[in-house]
């Protein structure tokens, strides 16, 4: 009997089809003899137990790539055999991130995507220094995996840019199809596990994180940094949303210079024009990680044309700002309905913590009166379904830096118990 597999996501089926029903591709189902059984695989096979106390670990030793913003964001530096996943969108500053944070650690740059004459070019204009880097054009899994496993020179990390343009011998489908990228994936995480040799895999992502492939490596990695930021805008963040060895709440903030990227340690960078209050615009102080930081929130509340009034978020997260334009509407008593509602946080960046619903509320009663929030102002707090203001994480911290910072009036939980009190503000 027969069997046919989708040489694209891996989908099997019994029949032949022209379009894959998983994927959703035409004819990339192809005929494989049925997947028989080996001897070894019938077999009972008693398990192997191991007493969790005397185990080895390698994990007290960290390569630090010596920026500390790196360093925090991955819980202290690259472990040996660690797999960590780098994502972004093209041209947001991957490969130019990499190059510079693994300086002082022997590396091999593995690169799909440019030539060693373009990396050099790169790493010289930002007088990076290349003693430790090795570097490589070649693609195919197998050989690179043969490669290393025979290296004289020590490598501690191997950097392949991109995932998506490597490929293995022993898969039929297309270069970064899913069944690809898996297979060069299993390949290189089991290669790192067994030689303790970090493995860096970078992966483009849209906008929308569309592109199915490098979300599908995620449950495979140890770790999965995503890096931010708007291509107009010189700020990035750097994020983990999944980190086996460490927390993922750090982020580590930088600035995209004709010099390549540099750190941000100053916790007003996002804010452009700190003392000019305008409608619609509202200060909101949050901690990403441990680090308290300040944002601005735009919003324009606009009457709408539209039978149903638009909506557009950027940088908070879609579905928790509707929630809170709901209990706008039904606890202040405003007819949000006939107007558009538009909101921005300014630098390009996304805010992933929840101490800023109080400070998006604020800004679109402002913008809704038309009347400015109170010069020096700060809004601190998490927002619940009954319009109830709840402390936000390290809600202390936050005030006493915003204190130091110059802000004069800080709302927060403290003194805001409900989003009804706003309304003075705006009388
Ligand atoms: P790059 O690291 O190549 O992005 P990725 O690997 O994520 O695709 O960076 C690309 C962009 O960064 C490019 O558009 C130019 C900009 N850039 C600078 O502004 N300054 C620099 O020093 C470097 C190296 C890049
Ligand atoms: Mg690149």
């Amino acid at each position: 009997m027969t069997f046919f597999v989708c040489s694209n996501c891996g989908y099997g089926s019994a029949s032949w089809m022209g379009k894959c029903p998983d994927c959703g591709k035409w004819n990339t189902l192809v005929e494989k003899p049925e997947f028989a059984k080996t001897s070894s695989s019938k077999a009972t096979k008693k398990i192997k137990i191991t007493k969790l106390k005397t185990v080895a670990s390698s994990y007290k030793i960290r390569f630090k790539t010596g920026i500390f913003e790196i360093d925090r964001v991955i819980g202290g530096g690259f472990i040996p055999g660690e797999v960590v996943l780098l994502t972004g969108e093209p041209g947001v500053g991957k490969s130019t991130l990499i190059l510079q944070s693994l300086q002082n650690i022997p590396s091999l740059y593995i690169s799909g995507e440019e030539s060693a004459e373009q990396v050099k070019v790169r790493a010289d204009r930002l007088k990076i220094n290349l003693d430790n880097f090795y570097f490589s054009n070649d693609t195919q899994v197998e050989g690179i995996i043969a490669g290393l496993e025979n290296l004289s020179e020590e490598i501690k990390i191997v950097v392949i840019d991109s995932i998506q343009t490597i490929f293995s011998k022993d898969i039929e489908g297309p270069i970064a199809g899913i069944s690809q990228l898996k297979e060069v994936a299993n390949k290189l995480i089991s290669f790192a596990k067994k030689n303790k040799i970090t493995v860096i895999l970078i992966g483009h992502i849209t906008k929308v994180g569309e592109i199915a492939g490098p979300k599908t490596l995620e449950h495979l990695v140890d770790c999965v940094l995503n890096f931010e930021g708007e291509k107009i805008s010189q700020y990035r963040l750097l994020r983990a949303s999944k980190n086996r060895f460490g927390s993922t709440d750090e982020i580590g903030i930088f600035e995209m210079s004709g010099g390549g990227l540099k750190e941000v340690t100053n916790p007003l960078v996002f804010l452009e024009q700190k003392n000019q209050y305008e409608p619609g615009k509202a200060i909101v102080g949050v901690t990403e990680g441990k680090r308290p930081l300040f944002f601005e929130i735009q919003t324009l509340v606009s009457s709408t044309v539209f039978a149903v009034p638009r909506r557009v978020v950027k940088g908070l997260d879609y579905n928790k700002t509707l929630l809170l334009i709901a209990v706008v509407k039904k606890y202040l008593y405003l007819p949000l309905d006939s107007y558009d509602i538009y909101v921005n946080v300014i630098g390009g960046v996304s805010i992933k913590s929840t101490s800023s619903d109080l400070g998006f509320i604020a800004s679109l009663l402002s913008s809704f009166k038309n009347i400015p929030l109170p010069k020096s102002s700060l809004f601190i707090g998490e927002v619940g379904l009954l319009g109830e203001v709840r402390a936000s994480y390290f809600e202390d911290k936050i005030v006493s830096e915003g204190k130091r910072l110059g802000f004069k009036k800080i709302f927060s939980s403290l003194n805001v118990k409900n989003i009804k009190d706003l309304k003075i503000l705006l009388r």
